[in-house]
């Protein structure tokens, strides 16, 4: 036999060997690992943008949010002050810019937030009768629902209604139109965009007080048939609390509401807590001192570990009730721009993300990596 005859088939072997490895490597460098494509069978992976992220003001930041999330939400720019400044004006331009970017790169868009009583415009503030609180809180709905109907996905309508204990907290909503404020702004939202979802908002939801009254909420809209699509716990947590136990409660009686449940502002707190707040109140401000700030110069290995094994237990949590969580979104993309360095002490250096300063993955974006690779 001609040699030629048996070495022709052991070439066209070692051929389609050869292609079959570029068209992998092509599809690796099409596809990245990242957290998006890690996770797209299970939710959406969000992050919050600021402005600067929004215009794509920093090269590195706008590669790193377009290889990595899915979702987006403007951490400030929708929100009552920068978008409805003042009575009759409204300033759409960020939030435009936002809507286009997630557009152009086919992500979930959230909108952030509709009525909440922090971020106000100071006009707002002087309204003291009920039927012109009513008229320009549904005018603010229906404008913003309006223009970025079958843009925006879904919306936070109402953020932050909550007390501790479950009661209703009292704000300027609450005061002159009374609790139907609540149905109104979920109707408002409906009626401006019925496809997009319409969702309630806040901390603390692992709190069983909280979460009581969160379900009394949601039940009180579901009983006079408003529509409502999830609830979005914030998770603004810390390293060992709340408990796994108390997140999948809250996850699990979220769900049995018939609601999608997400985690919408994920983020976890490293640096010491004065007075063992809870929550994510945006008023609260403490000083500052030393103590408060212990690791200005870079993350002890200790603290890395620690926090990685957070995360990895908190998405192992998510994977296991992937069927109920449709979106988790961090409250920033890298540790350097994390309103934790703020609040609830300004100029500190916090580590709550999963990129460090230098938008550099963490050992906990290994950590969540690796639930993924377990899986395949
Ligand atoms: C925060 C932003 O991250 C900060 O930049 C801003 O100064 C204050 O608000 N709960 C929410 C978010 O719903 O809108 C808040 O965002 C954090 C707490």
């Amino acid at each position: 036999m001609p040699l030629s005859r048996l070495y022709l088939p052991l070439l066209g072997v070692l051929f389609s060997c050869y292609s079959c490895t570029i068209t992998n490597s092509d599809t690796a460098l099409a596809n990245p690992p990242s957290l998006k494509t890690a996770y797209q069978g299970n939710f959406h992976i969000g992050a919050a943008l600021n402005r600067p992220q929004i215009y794509e003001a920093d090269s590195v930041a706008a590669a790193l949010i377009r290889k990595e999330f899915n979702s987006i939400t403007a951490e400030n720019m929708m929100k009552w002050m920068h978008i409805h400044p003042g009575v009759d004006s409204f300033q759409f331009e960020a939030a435009d810019k936002f809507v286009t970017l997630g557009e152009e790169n086919d992500m979930f868009i959230v909108g952030h937030t509709l009525v909440w009583h922090s971020q106000l415009a100071p006009w707002v503030q002087e309204i003291t009768d009920r039927d012109s609180m009513l008229q320009h809180l549904q005018n603010h709905v229906s404008k913003i629902v309006g223009r970025y109907k079958d843009s925006v996905r879904g919306w936070d309508v109402v953020n932050e209604a909550l007390n501790e204990d479950g009661s209703l907290r009292s704000s300027l909503f609450l005061e002159l139109i009374g609790d139907e404020y609540l149905l109104k702004a979920f109707e408002w939202a409906a009626a401006a965009d019925p496809a997009a979802e319409l969702y309630y908002n806040d901390y603390s939801l692992c709190n069983p007080a909280k979460r009581e009254g969160a379900i009394a909420l949601v039940k009180r809209l579901q009983a006079n048939g408003v529509k409502i699509d999830g609830i979005g716990m914030q998770g603004h947590w810390g390293l060992d609390s709340p408990s796994l136990e108390e997140i999948e409660n809250s996850i699990l009686a979220y769900s049995a509401l018939g609601v999608k449940v997400m985690i919408t502002e994920l983020d976890i707190n490293v640096i010491p807590n004065p007075w063992d707040l809870e929550g994510a109140d945006v008023n609260q401000n403490f000083e500052g001192s030393p103590f408060m700030d212990p690791y200005p110069a870079g993350l002890p290995d200790s603290v890395q570990i620690q926090l990685a094994q957070r995360y990895e237990d908190i998405f192992k949590l998510f994977l296991k009730h992937e069927d109920k969580i449709a979106r988790v979104t961090f409250w920033g993309v890298n540790d350097g721009q994390s309103w934790k360095n703020d609040w609830p002490i300004k100029g500190r250096t916090n580590y709550p993300l999963l990129f460090d300063r230098a938008f550099q993955p963490k050992k906990a974006y290994h950590r969540v990596m690796g639930l993924k690779k377990l899986d395949e």
